[in-house]
């Protein structure tokens, strides 16, 4: 892999004025030198992808499908090496990085269907009296120029839920990728490339997002901004985009429901694995376990005893669990929000503690409601575990949230299954199966503070499209 990475700009490598070192979060050695975009260098991006736009408009859709079918086709035969980019600069664990790449591959194949797709609808104008002797009926076209501001976590596949639809709508892109992994998406120049994407439909440009947001919310030739992190930057983007059109991808802190007459032994491994999976960095990662009081402590004993098997290590080790978050900062704010847990009454039942870059995987219960744990997005391998009495209850403690993002439930009972899918306030409720769960054609995207608007595919094109009516006048009687 080459060590110095320029700016992907109009279809070419572009010199940075400056460089910094990217460093494995779990070895910290360095593994590559980034260039460093300034606004100066956005605007020029948003300046060539709004050129590359006029003519990619008419682009049609077969032509667009088949580019994406192509950069799919190119990621699928060197997944191998894709995947161990996003496990070195992601720490994440080479199994999870491989699952990564597959589902990156759909979601441009995904991207593809999408684009061959794009249907509007038939408006029966007759059914107003002004409306008699027309036919009436909607087109979506593309927007123009969208800026894509990506997280860390998914750093190939919440990429290409930004890049895919963009591409499949006929819109040009400018991205800026999260700073700890641009690799994952400057790899992603030549594969377009290759994959015959004309030039400046697709510019990336890593650097620091409070150095560029302003240029990539406000310069007048950006139609749409899409970004995904946190709640804080997200409303930061909503404030400066004004009028634009925005999908927002924000934080959560996902509850799931384990409900009377559960089989516990069905639910431990895969709450384990949605607690934990790369290390609990994930929008959906389950961050309040809610059991029914007959289950509790048989739950709690078995899930902590599970917990304690996790194997910690390298990336890129097969059998690896638990690795390096993503950054000391975060390893800090995490070990924080543990302490201050437990000086408001917490009990840790197993890890709290840090080895290396690492944050053992922590189970806590006794949590205080008011506890940042409880409260905000943890985005670390720190789950809480409730009892509850009544299926009401655990309704109403999994609401008590600011998020909305995924919820799950887990019970026998269909009736109830029903009556807590329709009361839970979150985007998405997995029944009988944890949060954790995201495919990557089905609408995503949350309530109150986790977001504005819909990933998918086909809900993100539909976003990065306009819609215009057409009323066509057949005769004067
Ligand atoms: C996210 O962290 O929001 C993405 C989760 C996923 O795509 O599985």
């Amino acid at each position: 892999m080459k060590q110095k990475w320029q700016l992907w700009i109009g279809g070419k490598w572009r010199e940075a004025k400056s460089y910094e070192p990217l460093f494995n979060p779990h070895s910290n050695e360095e593994i590559a030198q980034i260039g460093q975009a300034e606004p100066a260098d956005a605007i020029e991006a948003i300046v060539e992808a709004n050129a590359a736009f006029q003519k990619y408009r008419s682009y049609p859709a077969h032509a667009r499908a088949e580019i994406l079918v192509k950069a799919a086709a190119i990621m699928e035969e060197r997944t191998e090496e894709l995947a161990k980019i996003v496990s070195l600069e992601a720490a994440k664990t080479i199994r999870n990085a491989r699952e990564e790449i597959n589902r990156t591959v759909q979601t441009y194949r995904f991207s593809a269907e999408a684009a061959k797709n794009n249907y509007g609808e038939q408006i029966p104008m007759d059914a107003a009296q002004g409306g008699v002797n027309r036919f009436g009926f909607t087109i979506r076209t593309p927007i123009g120029v969208v800026t894509a501001i990506t997280p860390f976590n998914f750093p190939f596949n919440l990429v290409a839920h930004k890049v895919g639809p963009a591409i499949a709508a006929g819109n040009s892109i400018v991205l800026k990728p999260a700073e700890q992994t641009p690799l994952s998406s400057l790899v992603l120049a030549e594969i377009f490339k290759e994959a015959g994407l004309p030039e400046g439909v697709l510019n990336i440009i890593p650097g620091k997002g409070d150095v560029l947001s302003e240029a990539l919310t406000t310069h007048p030739h950006v139609k749409k901004v899409t970004f995904t992190g946190s709640v804080e930057v997200g409303h930061l983007i909503q404030q400066q985009a004004g009028f634009r059109k925005l999908t927002l991808e924000l934080g959560s802190n996902s509850p799931f429901i384990i409900d009377e007459g559960v089989d516990i032994d069905k639910v431990i491994e895969r709450s384990v694995m949605g607690s934990f999976t790369n290390n609990g960095q994930v929008c959906i990662s389950i961050q309040r376990i809610y059991v029914h009081n007959s289950l509790y402590q048989q739950f709690l004993e078995r899930f902590v005893s599970r917990t304690k098997r996790l194997v910690i290590g390298s990336p890129l080790e097969e059998s690896t669990n638990i690795t390096a978050v993503i950054s000391k900062k975060s390893l800090e704010r995490l070990q924080s929000w543990i302490d201050e847990a437990v000086q408001e009454g917490a009990k840790i039942e197993c890890g709290g503690t840090v080895e290396g870059n690492v944050l053992l995987p922590t189970v806590l219960t006794d949590v205080n409601r008011d506890s940042k744990v409880f409260r905000f997005e943890v985005f670390g391998p720190i789950v809480c575990i409730f009892p509850f009495d009544t299926l009401d209850d655990a309704i109403k403690d999994a609401n008590d949230s600011r998020y909305g993002l995924n919820s799950g439930v887990m019970t026998p009972s269909i009736e109830r299954a029903f009556y807590a899918a329709e009361r839970l306030e979150t985007g998405g409720v997995v029944i009988n199966d944890i949060p954790t769960y995201r495919i990557d054609n089905m609408p995503y995207g949350g309530w109150k503070d986790s977001g504005v608007g819909r990933e998918g595919v086909k809900y993100a094109m539909e976003e990065m499209m306009e819609q215009k009516f057409i009323s066509f006048k057949i005769s004067d009687n």
